[in-house]
């Protein structure tokens, strides 16, 4: 019995750890990546052009190429992730 929770504690923090470090790490590339044209206050303006989650995955990859950050797919995901829960917290489709 002691052995099964402390293995379901593990399990647990390991489960909950990716999410952390997305945020973390999605944070970390806007903030080194994003700021040539606009600030952190872009993805909080009231006339936001993003009305859905696709069109923030959208942007991203758009603002990305642009930025000519050169990310890969998982950073470009991080950071759509980060962007929604932070601001956006659209529904996921
Ligand atoms: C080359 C300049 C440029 C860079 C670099 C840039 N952006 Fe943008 N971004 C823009 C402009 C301009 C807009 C506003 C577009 C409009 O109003 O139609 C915008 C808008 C956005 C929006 C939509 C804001 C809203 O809610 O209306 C998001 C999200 C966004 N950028 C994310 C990013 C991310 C993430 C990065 C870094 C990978 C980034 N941008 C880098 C130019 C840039």
């Amino acid at each position: 019995m002691k052995n099964l929770l402390s293995t379901l504690l593990i399990a647990s923090a390991a489960i909950s750890l990716p999410g952390y470090a997305d945020n973390v790490s999605g944070k970390a590339l806007v903030d080194q990546a994003c700021q040539q044209c606009h600030d952190n206050g872009m993805y909080s303006r009231s006339n936001s052009i993003l009305q859905s989650y696709p069109e923030l995955q959208a942007r991203v990859e758009f603002c990305e190429n642009a930025s000519k950050a050169h990310w890969a797919d998982a950073q470009i995901n991080q950071v759509i992730e980060y962007l929604n829960d932070t601001y956006y917290k659209f529904p996921k489709p």
